[in-house]
């Protein structure tokens, strides 16, 4: 039946009658989890011109948009103001006014509990808010990154309990989100979309949403590929960046820069693609994504090998960097214990203010452990918020980068390239600087005073 067909009854189907509304941008679309990926949505779906509801359970995010105010560095508090002062954009934490989405897209936490399982407590419970609100017409797709089969055996069982059917009354989707906070390069509307559907409808209805705002869909044959589609490539990277972790330590024992290395490989126009080292792996996707499939494979009495491996190389790492530091210390004839040690960066990768899972935080807990003095700064994590792991480390504001404060450390540890610093002004006023992150590469002067690790 197409759009315009009428069923015996004289109304349009729900899907009909959802696809004309995609068409037309009439559908108002609602965005759960305002966090690094739902905000970024938005404002792709906005651009598009539809209007969108976004949806939150912490007040103060909410309130905070209201405000005009983002807290996200990369999203402008003035285009979020007149996204709210022109009506296209409405935050709330009221999760009734979900029946008045027509299009609801899912981007809510996917952590690892204590025991590095999957936390997929957040979908669940957002799963059962949709189902309050669930109504004939609707199409929900969830695009928090877990592994395959969670669409169909974690959301679509809570929305069937309404009594609605999926693929006639209501539609269901995966599509898995690619967001890369601090990239230039690429934004919501310009990376292309994987989208898997439940059914034919559901899928095309996922795509013809998504044809609107970004600037390719892929569609795959069914949600679990979709979601496996990510897991790939989050997986992918973890391994890379293991690899090149590894090597960069057998190549220092040769003496040969592993960046130097790279940047070589990097030349020939096909079959390589360049993964860099540095002190851990961070953020809330990388280290945490692949255990996702590593548990489903333990429940199909199969192992993942190569995740578990790189999850063990790249967790070494930050011990690596302490160790490093010890020996480079030991140059000066000095002890970790009671050295001032300057962390550079704390969020987990350069230009964002993400401190989630950084390394940093492992090196501050390792340093302590070890007598350091220590501070950091960061020019886009002012102060450290409080981290579920590490519940010890101090409250710590992030220091003025003048050259007295570098001056009166005795190593300086470059964590994260932030592009806002002067390499230049760092090593010049520092005594000693360890760099994880090649990030002194084009450094001329002083260059003595640089180790990396
Ligand atoms: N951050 C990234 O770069 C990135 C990139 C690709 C994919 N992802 C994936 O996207 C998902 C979201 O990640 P994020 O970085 O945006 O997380 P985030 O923590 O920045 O934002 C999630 C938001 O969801 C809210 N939330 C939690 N439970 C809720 C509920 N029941 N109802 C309504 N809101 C709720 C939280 O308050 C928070 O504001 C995760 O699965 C993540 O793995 C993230």
């Amino acid at each position: 039946m197409t759009n315009s067909q009428v069923s015996p009854g004289g109304f349009l189907p729900s899907h009909a009658r959802l696809a004309d509304l995609i068409d037309t941008k009439q559908a108002v679309i609602g965005v759960i989890g305002l966090g690094y990926v739902g905000l970024p949505l938005i404002r792709a779906f906005t651009t598009a011109g539809f209007r969108c509801l976004g949806f939150d359970v912490d007040r103060s995010k909410v309130e905070k948009l209201n405000a005009g105010q983002s807290y996200i560095k990369h999203i402008d508090s003035s285009a979020l103001a007149q996204l709210i002062r022109e009506k296209r954009l409405e935050p709330t934490a009221d999760m009734s006014r979900l029946a008045e989405a027509d299009c609801v897209v899912i981007c809510v936490p996917t952590p690892l509990n204590d025991s590095r399982d999957p936390d997929l407590s957040y979908i669940e419970g957002t799963a059962r808010s949709i189902a309050k609100a669930l109504r004939p017409g609707q199409l929900v797709v969830l695009e928090s990154t877990t592994h395959p089969t969670t669409t169909r055996t974690n959301v679509l069982p809570v929305l069937e309990a309404t009594g609605l059917k999926c693929g006639t009354d209501y539609f269901l989707a995966f599509s898995p989100e690619r967001e890369d906070p601090g990239n230039a390069h690429f934004q919501a509307a310009t990376i292309p979309k994987v989208v898997g559907g439940y059914d034919e409808r559901s899928a095309d209805l996922a795509c013809a949403m998504y044809a609107h705002a970004v600037v390719t869909v892929v569609r795959a044959s069914s949600l679990e590929v979709a979601e496996a589609c990510k897991i790939l490539e989050n997986t992918y990277r973890a391994v890379n960046i293991a690899l090149v972790n590894e090597l960069k330590i057998l190549y220092d024992k040769l003496g040969i820069d592993v960046w130097e290395v790279i940047d070589a490989a990097k030349t020939k126009p096909f079959g390589f693609q360049a993964f860099y080292p540095g002190p851990g792996l961070g953020g809330h996707c990388i280290p945490i994504d692949p255990f996702y499939l590593t548990w489903l494979a333990r429940k199909h009495g199969e192992q993942t090998r190569f995740i578990e491996l790189a999850g063990e190389v790249n967790a070494h790492m930050p011990q690596y960097v302490v160790n490093r530091l010890a020996e480079f210390l030991n140059e000066q004839r000095k002890p970790i214990n009671g050295s001032k040690i300057a962390i550079l960066g704390m969020a987990y990768k350069k230009d964002v203010d993400d401190p989630r899972e950084s390394p940093s935080f492992e090196l501050l807990k390792l340093l302590r452990a070890r007598g350091a003095v220590l501070s950091y700064n960061d020019p886009h994590v002012q102060s450290l918020p409080r981290m579920r792991h590490y519940p010890d480390l101090p409250a710590m504001a992030s220091q003025d980068l003048t050259p007295a404060y570098l001056a009166e450390q005795d190593c300086v540890l470059i964590a994260t390239d932030h592009s806002a610093y002067d390499y230049d002004f760092i090593v010049l006023h520092s005594g000693f600087v360890l760099d994880t992150r090649n990030a002194t590469k084009h450094v001329t002067g002083g260059r003595e005073k640089i180790r990396k690790a």
